[in-house]
């Protein structure tokens, strides 16, 4: 039933591309905002916000293209309260099958005085004048307070009057610095509901930042008295410690129907194959313990709960992981196992790729399977992950070849693919890492600095893969990568490759004139 006619249904509002992004070191290149455009859809989204077109080409080309592609999901992009952001915003989704313009303004007395230096009866007017000129482009029309959980009660309602009035299908009240606890959220929420005379000809919308780790709470506390869309991020991605994760909403609202009788339109089985691809697409490792999506999240290590789990999942299990998009799956693979066997590995982890992806993982799973004594699980989800992580890189990694140890210094052989193009150098250096990472600063010149290099045994033995974690910082830009191997020197330079690609797609963003934040 579509929220329209279900007073239950809560819309799911997915800004994993646009807040999520805002998130230091997660840029996304073109490609991979449409891959995670297409899975957001398919997982039943109802709500997708594409970027912030005036912030850069690459943003508007982002919201653009999401928005030629994406048929079922509505389109947003953000706007602020200004001519000249809404016209680029209704432009980029112009091509949508359902577009929406979502703009805002701070209403907070601190933002007012100090960021917009602007009188609150001016703010006012922008409201209006915001709204009725986002309506001329589209009729849905989304408007948001910022800091509206740190607002003046009387003016919020003022504003959400004047927006609902100029034209406003959705009001947004974000908790920005994640500073609301649940129930005086919700009772701003309610507040809402008690005192602005038209607030029922909009939908009421919640967006909570995580910074005492209350954004699902609190999301959650706004639906109970009435809130009907969650704004929220895959893995909880966002702007400092991150937005309401989408995993957690749905799948609380799912697992609680009991005591939230409330549906989304997300198909739940979904959710793993999403958690990965963001994870990968952005370098942001998910914490092992994390809630839903974690590797944790369906272990049960101790003695007792093992036990009781085998006697009756329901002992600790409060949600199964088929449920999320995972399956058990007692298949162990081994050199002699076939592409077929593999893909339904891959499908049981929760990664669903296309034929070309799977080719290329099975080819590196052969020559694991070759190497390795045993290949574990950790082994195919390290290496799948390093291989989708990889997948829209400019510069690639085709040959290495290194000479170290006690008689001279370290020497690297390396060639790389930059852009098509193939080059290949030979350095010395202090070590086979500084040798490495030398050759590859000779074949592709820049000026990043390593900021971190840690490496990590996937599994037990000599014979495990290596997974290496690189941060690169650039001009105060901070771009993680991770790479997987056997050989710990070729993990090496694929995590330095990967955090190097994403630093170029940050330079091509902040290319002169592409500069701004929300
Ligand atoms: O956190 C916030 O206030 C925002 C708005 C732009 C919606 O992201
Ligand atoms: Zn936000």
């Amino acid at each position: 039933m579509s929220p329209q006619q279900n007073p239950n249904r809560i819309v799911i509002f997915d800004t994993t591309l646009r807040d999520g992004e805002q998130s230091p070191g997660a840029s996304m290149n073109l490609e991979e905002k449409l891959h995670i455009a297409s899975v957001l859809e398919e997982m039943g989204v109802d709500v997708i916000e594409a970027g912030f077109p005036i912030a850069s080409n690459g943003d508007f080309e982002a919201v653009n293209e999401i928005a030629k592609k994406v048929k079922t999901s509505t389109v947003c992009g953000l706007a602020r309260a200004t001519k000249g952001d809404i016209e680029r915003c209704a432009e980029a989704i112009r091509p949508a099958a359902r577009g929406r313009i979502h703009t805002f303004i701070s209403t907070s007395p601190l933002h007012m005085k100090y960021k917009l230096q602007m009188e609150p009866e001016k703010v006012l007017e922008k409201v209006t004048e915001s709204v009725a000129f986002a309506r001329t482009f589209t009729d849905d029309v989304e408007w948001s307070a910022e800091d509206g959980s740190r607002t003046e009660h009387n003016f919020l309602c003022r504003c959400v009057e004047a927006a609902v009035a100029a034209g406003a299908g959705t009001i947004n009240i974000p908790d920005t610095v994640g500073y609301a606890v649940p129930d005086e959220y919700g009772a701003l929420i309610r507040m809402l509901f008690d005192r602005v005379p038209n607030i029922d000809r909009a939908v009421i919308s919640v967006h909570c930042h995580n910074d005492l780790g209350l954004a699902v709470a609190n999301s959650l506390a706004a639906v109970q008295v009435g809130a009907r869309q969650v704004e929220c991020t895959i893995n909880g991605l966002g702007e400092r410690a991150g937005n309401a994760a989408m995993e957690e909403i749905v799948m609380g609202l799912k697992t609680r129907h009991d005591h939230m009788p409330f549906e989304t339109g997300v198909d739940t089985t979904r959710i793993m194959k999403a958690s990965r691809l963001v994870s990968n697409v952005t370098g942001f490792a998910v914490q092992p313990n994390k809630a839903i999506v974690g590797a944790n999240a369906f272990a049960h290590e101790s003695g007792i709960h093992q036990d009781g789990m085998l006697k009756h999942a329901q002992t600790y299990e409060i949600m199964t992981p088929e449920s999320v998009g995972l399956s058990k799956s007692a298949l162990v693979l081994g050199k002699h196992s076939g592409r077929h066997a593999f893909r339904n590995k891959l499908i049981g982890f929760g990664y669903d790729l296309d034929d070309a992806a799977v080719d290329n993982a099975f080819k590196r799973f052969k020559d694991l399977a070759d190497k390795k004594k045993e290949v574990f699980d950790e082994d195919i989800v390290a290496l799948v992950d390093d291989a989708m992580s990889q997948m829209y890189d400019r510069v690639r990694l085709v040959l290495l070849e290194i000479v170290c140890g006690t008689a001279h210094p370290a020497k690297a052989i390396l060639g790389l693919d930059v852009d098509g193009e193939e080059k290949s150098t030979e350095q010395t250096g202090d070590g086979p890492v500084d040798a490495a990472f030398e050759a590859i600063r000779e074949l592709f010149p820049h000026e990043a600095r390593l900021k971190l290099y840690q490496v990590h045994a996937v599994t037990q033995g000599t014979d495990a893969q290596a997974e290496v974690s690189v941060r690169l910082e650039e001009d105060g830009y901070i771009a993680h990568g991770q790479g997987a191997d056997t050989d710990t020197m070729v993990a090496s330079v694929r995590a330095y490759l990967n955090a190097l690609n994403r630093l170029l797609i940050r330079r091509e963003k902040s290319a002169p004139g592409n500069d701004l934040s929300v």
